[in-house]
């Protein structure tokens, strides 16, 4: 995951930011890169590799002000001319984490003014952007805050300019960006630990912010451009601790990390016109060409991306796609298909069923493997000859939520290629989902926003005992992930249908004590779906709908609506998931749970 350190101090901010690169370093990147101001120039050093490589190569570099970044590139090598941060026009200089949507039209409007690109970056835009604003005479606040109203996607960034040897600007839309005030210097960060060694007191800057920051203070601005104050918090973690920030418990914090998360995951769609078989491996290609089935092998919540994944493969790659647990699948005698790619699913890389149904696929003649997982260098993906690597971070809680997310994307970025290599795929409908994939971390942030509304409605399930999740189609599974979320963490009894299968036997338990929990996006299902909602309320049972733009549902007796910002399509199934996410951690809040250890479970499940 990018990381991002700023500092502008009356000392050399050499060693801060690197220091604050390394604390960033467990997210995992592939490249690194600073910029300080030195005598109304920039200086840039980038490396490729570890932040020790940059250290050794900043031995000479010093300066009051600068910013500096972590990269983890997915397409293609890693380089240093990719890598942040990016300059335009030796003035100003741009760290970014995120992905801007509307890049390649602000490329080719940008070019037309005559920038010259050294980069594949999506970043170099913002870059230009703001110099094309600055250099109209703008100060370097307004310059950027033009720039920012002009992009579209999730970002925070760090910016300075060569002229402007006592200025640090921020912003954030989407990826996270806090504030360290210090006495009489301050600092930006992806996240506190980077801001540790040097305070501990942080601002959280809010969604839109833009912070404005100097030796001798700051000022905030919100999405309106309104100068906005924000509370300073007394960060209480030590230099050494794994930081929660402003949330309560990890999964919280985990839930809206997502935004970042995913966004870090579809890397590789950013700065690309299409998608290649290499994402997932050099011998990719070769194997994808032989294949011409799928079988995914998971546990808990990985399995149910693969449930979801199923459709994508069968509708838009055409390829025929089984779904199986792990723990099921290799104890059961199956026939083996060489020209079948096994698709492993693990956040962690070391779960014994998962890590065991591979084994037993290999021995009983498998030869494509495929991993998708959240480790890298886990025993899980070892085992496998592709890979491809989810880029959520750690995650702590141990009911998984931006891990699923992430596997979701990667899995679609599967399908899309698998569709593209099988003919399947025009160029206007590929163009399409590289473009869907690019909003899907600012759509993920906006449905983040429902947060208020579903901790209201989570008190309705206090006394719950048990619930009824329903879906169809694509959203079946997402069903069943939200029941799994639901019983994890509140203990609640809760089971997953297929809306289509209520009349089949759960209808029976329809009273009013049992909450229905329905996922109603506005896709092809949806009137089925809603007929299937009546014969609820018919037996008496309150609905709870999650229903996205344009499905016309209203709030009524007995009728609970929570509206999603937009559909979202073939992702839609990854929006949904985040409300449920939410719903069933604040009624583990109202049931007073231990939300990030519930009883009984593990995170990573390592025997049998
Ligand atoms: C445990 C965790 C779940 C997870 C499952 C599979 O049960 O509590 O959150 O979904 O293991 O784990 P994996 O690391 O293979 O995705």
């Amino acid at each position: 995951m990018c990381g991002i350190v700023g500092a502008v101090a009356p000392r050399n901010v050499v060693p801060i930011l690197l220091e604050g690169l390394q604390r960033l370093e467990y997210r995992g990147y592939d490249s690194a890169g600073l910029v300080v101001v030195n005598n109304s120039r920039l200086e840039r050093v980038r490396s490729i590799g570890r932040v020790a490589e940059l250290t050794a190569r900043s031995a000479k570099t010093s300066g009051h002000l600068g910013i500096a970044h972590t990269r983890w590139a997915t397409h293609g090598a890693p380089s240093e001319r990719n890598a942040h941060p990016h300059i335009s026009s030796d003035l100003i200089a741009v760290a970014h984490n995120g992905i801007i949507e509307n890049y390649e039209e602000l490329r080719a409007q940008l070019t037309a003014q005559g920038y010259v690109f050294t980069s594949d970056t999506d970043t170099e835009v913002i870059a230009h952007l703001i110099h094309s604003h600055y250099a109209r005479g703008n100060s370097l606040l307004a310059a950027t805050q033009a720039a920012l109203a002009e992009l579209v996607g999730a970002y925070a960034i760090g910016v300075v300019a060569a002229d402007n040897p006592d200025q640090l600007i921020g912003a954030r839309k989407g990826s996270p960006l806090l504030l360290g005030v210090g006495g009489g210097e301050h600092f930006i960060a992806s996240d506190v630990s980077a801001l540790l060694q040097v305070t501990k007191n942080m601002v959280y800057l809010e969604e839109g912010d833009v912070v404005e920051a100097s030796l001798h203070g700051y000022r905030i601005f919100d999405a309106k451009g309104q100068a906005a104050q924000r509370p300073v918090h007394v960060s209480e973690l030590t230099n050494d601790s794994v930081e929660l920030g402003e949330y309560r418990h990890y999964m919280q914090k985990e839930i809206h990390e997502q935004p970042q998360a995913l966004a870090d995951t579809l890397e590789a769609v950013c700065n690309s016109q299409s998608l290649v078989p290499g994402i997932f491996g050099a011998a990719a290609a070769a194997a994808f060409a032989q294949v011409d089935s799928i079988l995914i092998l998971a546990c808990g919540t990985s399995h149910h991306a693969g449930l979801v994944a199923r459709y994508w493969l069968e509708e838009i790659a055409g390829i025929p796609c089984n779904v199986e647990i792990a723990s099921e699948y290799r104890y059961r005698v199956s026939v083996a298909n060489p020209k079948t790619l096994v698709v492993t699913i693990s956040q962690s890389g070391e779960t014994a069923d998962t890590m065991a149904a591979l084994s037993h696929a290999k021995e009983i003649g498998h030869e494509h493997t495929l991993s998708i997982c959240n480790v890298p260098e886990s025993a899980l993906v070892r085992l496998s000859k592709l890979r491809m690597l989810t880029r959520a971070g750690p995650e702590i809680g141990v009911a998984s939520t931006k891990a699923f997310t992430t596997q979701l994307a990667a899995l679609f970025l599967l399908t899309i290629v698998l569709a593209k290599q099988r003919g399947r795929l025009s160029k206007e409908a590929e163009q399409q989902h590289l473009h869907d994939l690019r909003h899907l971390p600012s759509a993920a942030q906006a449905v983040l926003k429902l947060e208020p509304e579903i901790a209201k409605l989570a008190e309705h399930f206090a006394d719950k005992q048990h619930a009824l999740f329903l879906g169809r189609g694509l959203h079946y599974p997402i069903a069943l992930e939200g029941a799994l979320k639901l019983k994890e963490i509140s203990y609640i009894h809760a089971e997953a249908y297929p809306a289509g299968e209520l009349k089949h036997g759960p209808l029976a338990l329809v009273d009013s004590d049992m909450p229905v929990i329905a996922i109603a996006p506005n896709d092809a299902l949806l009137e089925k779906l809603k007929s299937n909602l009546q014969e609820v309320r018919a037996r008496g049972g309150e609905l709870y709908v999650f229903a996205d733009a344009g499905t016309r549902f209203h709030s009524s007796d007995g009728v609970h609506l929570m509206q999603m910002p937009e559909h979202a399509g073939y992702l839609s199934p990854i929006l949904h998931t985040i409300p449920l996410q939410l719903l069933a951690y604040y009624v583990a809040l109202q049931k007073g749970t231990d939300v990030d250890k519930p009883r009984n479970l593990a995170k990573s499940v390592t025997v049998e």
